[in-house]
């Protein structure tokens, strides 16, 4: 079935070397499989970046031992703490600036981010969504897909702007819906395309910065 996914823009590590390495932080609430994506494309010496910190704000979030693995450190922040999105952004602009970041990676970051924060980092902050955007924006993108009765499903990786799951695409990779597909399904066969696109499209954006 890989032969039926599609990529676009297609391009090679070859096309994406950076001469300066990126300083990034990535923000996970949940497995961590992005997280990984990217530490390893940096670990094999694909995308010229250094992660900084990984962010998370739910406690039991498996990114923290994945990060730990890694040798990363981890903060944890707890948007429960805050009485406002704004409150909350606030506090993650300030960790990762005290943390050097340049460029900041949503990898499954399950919360709505405010100008706080992308005024902080305008144009550097990248987010990772399970549908071919701009259609099945919000949390349940892959089973709203499903449920549409589309037979092309996908993901997407753009820059963040104030509304949600929109911003100028990055890339995106196409896979097909199957018979009998349910959101697990689908969502498994979409994962290892984010994780092949989501480096390259942090090469992307900072080879246009
Ligand atoms: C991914 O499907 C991503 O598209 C969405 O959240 C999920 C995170 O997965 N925004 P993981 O924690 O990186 O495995």
């Amino acid at each position: 079935m890989t032969d039926s996914v599609i990529i676009s823009p297609q391009v090679s590590w070859e096309e994406l070397k950076l001469s300066k390495p990126l300083s990034l932080g990535v923000m996970a609430s949940g497995k961590g499989s992005n997280f990984i994506a990217v530490a390893d494309a940096i670990a094999q010496g694909k995308l010229n970046a250094k992660i900084q910190v990984v962010i998370y704000n739910k406690p039991q979030a498996k990114v923290k031992e994945k990060a730990a693995e890694f040798g990363i450190p981890t903060v944890f922040c707890n948007h429960r703490d805050y009485a406002t999105r704004e409150e909350f952004d606030q506090v993650l602009v300030e960790t990762l600036k005290a943390h050097q970041v340049d460029w900041v990676i949503m990898a499954g970051w399950m919360r709505v981010v405010t100008p706080v924060l992308i005024n902080a980092f305008p144009d550097h902050i990248i987010n990772i969504h399970p549908s071919l955007l701009p259609s099945f924006k919000g949390i349940n993108g892959v089973e709203s897909a499903l449920n549409a009765g589309v037979k092309i499903a996908g993901c997407t990786v753009h820059l963040v702007r104030p509304e949600v799951d929109s911003g100028p695409i990055l890339i995106q990779a196409a896979v097909p819906v199957l018979e009998g597909d349910t959101p697990e399904t689908l969502h498994q066969r979409i994962q290892p395309q984010e994780h092949h696109i989501l480096p390259i499209a942090i090469a992307l954006a900072a080879q246009r910065s």
